[in-house]
């Protein structure tokens, strides 16, 4: 009814059917029914391009896949940079056309120029790095001017003076000719393009009715063009190729993933792309995948089993992996982060189920890899980003049964916060994946893991072995409440291993040891340790309060149990106290109840703060290190230092021991001067940065004079025995 758009139908129509594209045909159609005046079969044929239109892309690539692999048939356009090689007289080539499988090229010249046919060279070179893009060699040159037409040979060679070595000229002219070829591809759907939108625009400006354009949705249909076009090509102008090389090399290799790139394809036909130089998936990254996927497919079906509402699952997974070629996995930590109306005790459990019993990627890997796991459920309704306190002292119930189930130990869940809370299982889980355990219990203090552990451990007629090097309040438990028990206990010289089998009990149940040790830094034997305790029978407890799970894990020497005061270095800012026993599930289980009846449990803040701080252990202690053996060095050389204890001075008598089990030194030094008491007395007296505190392992340093302050409370013989000496100072 409208002329204009009777003439932009023309147009349409004819771009729809020289249009690779089915979507695009479809859409044009659905433009000319509209125009036509049927907007119910438009409506239709638009429905049709929505729906089309999803996999447009997808079908885009493929189509340009499929005519690459066509290629070998398909005449290539070569370019211009030919005329710098044959001479500058070939400028007035028209065009030049290399026709693969004949190994021809057609030289159209410029009839007014008849020269040309003089100039053209029998031979010529490759230039010196990346194009023409063709591989050198003999071809024949077909030059056409007018009617008449004539050949002659051509002898393409590689430039003597190129500092590339003809193999790698060949691979690399080889590659850089199927670049070109797809580049061109891409130049053609490129210009596909401009053409479609050109059309597009010419419609919108042939149509006067601003309604019927809206209605069209013509806007919307330039848009998504343009970001077709987006995702082809990166520049805009005539010359997408030379302009955009960069570019479009890398976009190529993300399309096509030919660069040192494999592709695994299953019976089915579905393809995984694999690559050995980090365009792709890596072989053994693909590894921690499947093991990733795998354990979600359960994770994901036992929490629907158990009714819980999943929204995601992500695994991280952490894969270490043996210095030396094959250079296998020798530890994987899976990290499950659950989303949705998901119960933290469902989750636990079918992250457990998976890991133990279902998985069986994992579980063929774990006869020789070591794994571990750990998790973390939903943020609350809010969306917080970082995690909330659940400061709640109880829990209600759903029903009776419900509380009666957690009570009997019949159904997992929280009761009450002494027993179990979100924030302290947080902390623990963080704990127990830092130091490779199976489980942790955070206790209110670093003093109360201690004596958690030996009150559920040991009992009436019990002997225990102790290092002479610990921390003074350690000491303090066994002769005031270990010994009235009927417990006995004897020290050992922790540099000393011959010496000890001559202590050993039938009734040693435990050796504990703090390495390094506070205040006199000793480094303590780890694996040779865990092989005596073995031998003997013997649970082995390591104070890692100094070390940190980031400079060291004892468990993986071989101890038994890791035991942490968090107020130090986990905490790190001298706010809260803290402790934490990090073990295995059977300890773990043997001390939880002295925990739930006793009481000494982690408040949920406390529990809060520490996991947050765990997030900046890892820099904390880098810098602690770095500083700690720069002013052990600079003590080192200082005329009024007797002597200085710092595990990583190369001087240090351990120190091969601590660079085998610890990662650095750590950020405590302790040192002895020259002028005894007095002499440390005048020196904290005249700091002016440092505070004089009874804490260590905050950001802010502190000085201290054990002998006068936490070892206070040991006989002068005691602390001579632990290395303290009165002119110790700790830093
Ligand atoms: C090595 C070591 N273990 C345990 C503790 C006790 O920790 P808390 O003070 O958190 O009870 C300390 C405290 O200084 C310590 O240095």
């Amino acid at each position: 009814s409208n002329p204009q758009p009777k003439k932009a139908l023309d147009a349409l129509q004819k771009v729809a059917s020289n249009s690779s594209l089915e979507a695009e045909t479809k859409w044009f159609t659905a433009l000319a029914y509209l125009l036509d005046n049927d907007p119910k079969a438009a409506k239709k044929r638009k429905n049709e391009y929505v729906n089309s239109q999803k996999d447009a892309q997808l079908r885009e690539q493929e189509l340009i896949i499929q005519n690459q692999l066509n290629l070998e048939n398909e005449r290539n356009r070569i370019a211009s940079e030919m005329h710098d090689d044959l001479g500058s007289g070939l400028t007035v080539i028209k065009y030049l056309i290399y026709e693969d499988d004949e190994k021809i090229f057609r030289i159209v010249v410029d009839p007014k120029n008849p020269d040309i046919i003089l100039k053209a060279g029998l031979q010529g070179y490759m230039s010196k790095d990346g194009a023409p893009k063709v591989p050198a060699g003999k071809y024949t040159v077909k030059i056409t001017k007018g009617k008449e037409e004539y050949t002659q040979d051509l002898v393409l060679k590689y430039d003597p003076s190129s500092i590339h070595s003809e193999e790698d000229r060949k691979v690399k002219d080889e590659k850089a000719m199927e670049l070109y070829r797809m580049m061109e591809l891409l130049a053609d759907e490129v210009d596909k393009i401009d053409q479609l939108q050109s059309t597009s625009e010419s419609i919108k400006g042939g149509l006067k009715d601003k309604k019927m354009l809206k209605k069209l949705q013509l806007n919307e249909y330039v848009k998504e063009i343009e970001d077709l076009r987006k995702i082809l090509v990166v520049t805009t102008g005539d010359n997408y190729v030379g302009a955009a090389e960069p570019q479009l090399r890398e976009k190529i290799a993300n399309l096509y993933g030919q660069v040192l790139s494999y592709a695994g394809t299953n019976e089915r036909g579905q393809t995984i792309q694999f690559s050995g130089n980090k365009e792709a998936v890596s072989p053994m990254e693909s590894v921690l995948m499947a093991a990733a996927a795998c354990s979600s497919i359960d994770v994901e079906t036992l929490l629907k089993k158990m009714r819980q509402d999943v929204k995601t699952i992500s695994v991280e997974i952490d894969g270490t992996r043996a210095d030396a070629v094959p250079a296998v996995f020798t530890k994987m930590h899976l990290h499950y982060i659950i989303t949705g109306d998901v119960k933290e005790e469902k989750a636990e459990k079918a992250v457990q189920m998976s890991m133990e019993q279902y998985c069986s990627v994992s579980l063929m890997l774990a006869k020789s890899v070591e794994i571990t796991h750990s998790f973390e459920t939903d943020r609350s309704q809010h969306h917080e980003h970082s995690t909330p306190i659940f400061a709640t002292s109880s829990f209600v119930f759903d029903d009776a049964e419900h509380m009666r189930a957690l009570f009997a130990n019949e159904a997992e869940g929280n009761i009450y916060s002494r027993f179990t809370n979100p924030s302290v299982r947080e902390f623990e889980n963080k704990m127990a994946a830092l130091e490779g355990g199976e489980d942790c219990i955070a206790t209110a203090t670093g003093m109360a893991a201690i004596f958690a552990t030996f009150a559920s451990l040991l009992s009436s007629g019990d002997h225990l072995l102790m290092s002479k090097a610990v921390f003074g309040s350690t000491f303090k438990i066994n002769d005031d409440y270990l010994h009235k028990w009927g417990i006995t206990y004897d020290y050992i010289d922790p540099l000393n291993i011959e010496q000890w089998t001559a202590l050993v009990k039938p009734t040693t149940k435990l050796l504990y040891l703090e390495t390094p040790s506070n205040p006199g830094l000793d480094v303590i034997d780890l694996e040779a340790t865990s092989n005596f305790c073995k031998k003997h029978g013997i649970l082995l407890i390591v104070d890692n309060c100094f070390a940190t799970p980031y400079l060291q894990q004892p468990l993986a020497f071989g101890a038994d149990i890791s035991i942490h005061s968090a107020t130090k270095y986990i905490d790190g800012q001298g706010r809260v106290m803290g402790g934490a026993i990090i073990s295995n599930k059977k300890i773990i289980e043997q001390i939880y109840p002295f925990m739930k009846n006793a009481g000494p449990s982690m408040s949920p803040f406390n529990a809060w703060v520490l996991s947050k701080s765990l997030e900046t252990l890892a820099i904390r202690m880098d810098r602690h290190c770095q500083n700690a053996l720069q002013i052990a060095t600079w003590l080192e050389s200082n005329s009024q230092v007797a002597y200085v204890n710092y595990p990583f001075l190369p001087s240090n008598t351990q120190y091969e021991i601590a660079a085998k089990q610890m990662k650095a030194g750590g950020g405590m030094v302790s040192f002895e001067l020259k002028g005894g008491i007095e002499a440390g007395r005048q020196l904290i007296d005249a700091r002016e940065m440092i505070s004089l505190s009874a804490n260590l392992g905050d950001t802010r340093t502190i000085i201290t004079h054990p002998a006068s302050s936490t070892h206070s409370k040991l006989t002068p013989e005691e602390r001579t025995a632990a290395g303290i000496t009165d002119g110790l100072i700790r830093l």
